[in-house]
């Protein structure tokens, strides 16, 4: 059965106001939303804020470009090339809460095959895995730093958090990318393996077009990119935290 995408014809709903009471009933139902015809003039940042104050960068940016560098080849995993991302959550190895929402919008959509953004709940994922597992991501902290690239721009830090914890009465859910954690062990081994299983199994892909936003909860979707080849491909990233 084909997996469908909730969207939300934002012209019909909300026009240039985002009609927050049923983005927000989308994410709690599904845990994504997908605005399309989005009109000309709609303010993201002023409009997708109304769900939760901007997390700005480290760097202070606020809404973060995401295209491909023409310094970045394909012989390095990062966002700025044209590779397939793994899934994750964002800012899984930062200090404090993650983001609960992110954001994406498009600039210039890719042509041709690839550069779908995909998606999978986290919640159903760890909800199948066996009790006693459960219990041990909940009890484990692990201790992250910043990647050696964010450290030479200066950002330091240390924390420990685990990748399953309740929030002011929310689960929030971790899923590293890699395998960079000072902590790393079987337990995240396993917990990485199985989770990467449940993505390419239940992933739905989104393509996000020029007059789309796909916005989704940050605690509880898993995300990804498929790998594309139109290097204009430009899309726009907010990321915003939990009000409470
Ligand atoms: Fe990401």
């Amino acid at each position: 059965m084909p997996r469908l995408v909730s969207t939300l014809d934002q012209r019909a709903f909300g026009g240039l106001e985002l009609d927050v009471d049923r983005v927000r009933a989308a994410l709690a139902a599904t845990g994504h939303v997908y605005l399309r015809r989005v009109p000309d003039g709609f303010d993201h940042v002023a409009q997708l804020t109304r769900l939760g104050p901007a997390v700005p960068q480290f760097d202070g940016v606020v809404v973060r470009d995401v295209r491909p560098d023409p310094a970045v080849d394909n012989s390095v995993y990062l966002p700025s090339n044209t590779r397939e991302l793994r899934a994750h959550t964002e800012w899984f190895e930062f200090p404090g809460p993650p983001p609960r929402y992110q954001a994406l919008w498009c600039v210039t959509q890719a042509e041709g095959p690839g550069g779908e953004t995909t998606l999978a709940d986290s919640y159903d994922f760890v909800a199948g895995l066996p009790p006693e597992q459960l219990a041990r991501l909940r009890a484990r902290s692990y201790t992250w730093t910043p990647t050696a690239a964010l450290a030479r721009s200066g950002v330091s830090y240390r924390c420990r958090h685990p990748l399953v914890e309740d929030r002011h009465g929310a689960l929030v859910v971790r899923f590293p990318c890699d395998d960079r954690c000072r902590d790393y062990d079987a337990l995240m081994a396993g917990y990485l393996a199985a989770g990467r299983r449940y993505f390419a199994e239940h992933r739905l892909a989104v393509r996000i077009e020029e007059s789309g936003v796909l916005v989704w909860d940050n605690w509880r979707m898993m995300h990804a990119r498929n790998a594309f080849t139109d290097r204009r491909r430009h899309l726009r990233r907010l990321l915003m935290a939990d009000r409470r």
